[in-house]
């Protein structure tokens, strides 16, 4: 009987992270300050520590994961790699399909894997308290976790329509000791604006993350510091322990070839912890199709630009090398709330205009459609974020049967749905509609760019 769970040891954990920076065919151009030069370290100092800054900018291909830290992972870590016998039976295909089950931590996510590291080294810096911005709840909960284990305060700006449609998220974030306010808040200058301007507006990742920066730049104690859940090279780095551990289980389970590697992107953070050691074996000649998964209604990756853009709503971050549909862009109330970000991580971003990857969109109905046949089959009730990377991973199993093909398809499981419910609810209720962006409003929104500078393009395109 073949095996369900491939599970490794304690002592099997990697003891270090995979810096992908090292091994990309062209560096991605440096962040750019207001003057448009590059930015320094010194210049990020305000907002985080030195010591993640240093991770930050760093091209060694691989860093140490403090002892301590790994100590904390092992609460759920390592995680197990599941094969989805059951969905293959009943789609009756010759793939093998291979998931990572990230929703074992206690938040329910990956996003503790760069939780945990993050309020580490804040700590160790002699920081008291973060803030930082939440979409669907996950981040926001990770680092509340993270912070309680570590001893800082915590402060997240959840946006809006996630604050209204998952009051059990809140509620987590506070049994860990945080505190969870709506975004936009009265609390900082950036929501004040916006609120003045649109009262009724849903919010969204950009708002948080500048009322979340502005809150740690102006305490005046200089305790507080910035956390972000995705998108930077450090958040990034931290989850690249899902695609080492995943390696080691697919050897285990006697896998010699991978065929394709899927994660559902919002940021691009658990995306790219399963598939950065992957595409390392690309850049090196072997032949896997590498797919970050994204919703229709906010198509970073499939249709904007590659272009410098600001991370947030309010131009607080430095200008960025991604695509992006424009710091200002306002998705539609998908129930996915982690993949609503207008931009994509520098690093993934850099993976797809060197050809290593290739990104693809999909409608809400289609996700959730695969996200309740994956319950039927596979028993775990699916984050609406993760459902896009099992529409895929379906998508490509199907495809394997039609080719009569072997495959092995591996994706990230990004997280449990169980705080997720009301999506489902308006889904079964036939009131969950699809959004695809109108090009119209892409065009819009993209105009917000027009006049930055333009990041250099690899001279060699695959
Ligand atoms: C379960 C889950 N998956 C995926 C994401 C998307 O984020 P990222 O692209 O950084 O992995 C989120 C973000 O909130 C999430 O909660």
């Amino acid at each position: 009987m073949a095996r369900t769970k491939i599970l490794l040891d304690e002592k099997d954990m990697p003891r270090q992270w995979y810096n992908l920076a090292a091994d990309l065919p062209s560096p991605p151009p440096p962040p750019l300050g207001p003057d448009g030069k590059p930015i320094t370290p010194d210049m990020l100092a305000p907002v985080f520590p030195m010591n993640l800054i240093e991770q930050e900018v760093s091209t060694d291909r691989w860093i140490d994961i403090p002892e301590e830290i790994l100590e904390m992972l092992t609460l759920w870590r390592p995680s197990p790699l599941y094969r989805a016998k059951r969905l293959e039976q009943h789609l009756g295909t010759p793939a093998r399909i291979y998931y990572k089950n990230e929703g074992v931590s206690p938040p329910g996510s990956h996003k503790p894997n760069t939780a945990i590291p993050q309020a580490w080294y804040n700590k160790q810096f002699g920081i008291k308290r973060l803030t930082t911005e939440t979409g669907a709840g996950q981040w926001g909960s990770a680092l509340a976790f993270a912070c309680a284990l570590v001893g800082l305060e915590c402060k997240v700006y959840m946006v809006r329509i996630s604050f209204d449609q998952k009051p059990y998220r809140r509620l987590m974030m506070e049994t860990w000791g945080a505190t969870c306010v709506p975004s936009p808040s009265a609390e900082t200058n950036a929501g004040r604006a916006i609120l003045k301007e649109k009262p009724d507006t849903p919010g969204s990742l950009g708002i948080a993350i500048s009322e979340a920066i502005e809150a740690a730049v102006t305490d005046p104690s200089g305790k507080t510091r910035y956390s972000l859940g995705s998108v930077l090279n450090h958040v990034l780095l931290h989850q690249t322990i899902i695609g080492l551990e995943t390696k080691k289980q697919l050897k285990k389970a006697g896998e010699k070839k991978v065929d394709a590697v899927i994660g559902c992107c919002g940021g691009g953070s658990n995306f790219a912890g399963l598939a950065f050691p992957f595409v390392a074996d690309k850049i090196h000649g072997a032949d896997i199709a590498i797919i970050p998964v994204e919703p229709t209604s906010c198509p970073t990756m499939t249709r904007a630009p590659y272009a410098y853009d600001h991370g947030d709503t309010a131009r607080m971050t430095p200008l960025l090398p991604m695509h992006s549909l424009g710091h200002g862009f306002v998705p539609p109330p998908i129930h996915a709330g982690g993949l609503r970000y207008h931009g994509m991580a520098p690093l993934v971003s850099r993976v797809i205009v060197e050809g290593l990857a290739e990104p693809r969109a999909y409608d809400q109905l289609k996700c959730y459609e695969a996200a309740v046949l994956w319950a039927r089959t596979e028993g775990f009730i699916s984050a609406p974020e993760t459902s896009h990377a099992i529409a895929a991973a379906i998508d490509e199993a199907v495809k394997a049967k039609e080719e009569g093909k072997e495959k092995v398809i591996v994706f990230n499981w990004s997280g449990h749905g169980l705080m997720d419910l009301t999506g489902y609810d308006a889904f079964f209720r036939g009131k969950l509609v699809d959004f695809p962006l109108p090009e119209e409003e892409l065009q819009k929104s993209i105009a917000s760019m027009k006049g930055f500078p333009k990041p250099e393009m690899p001279r060699r395109k695959k």
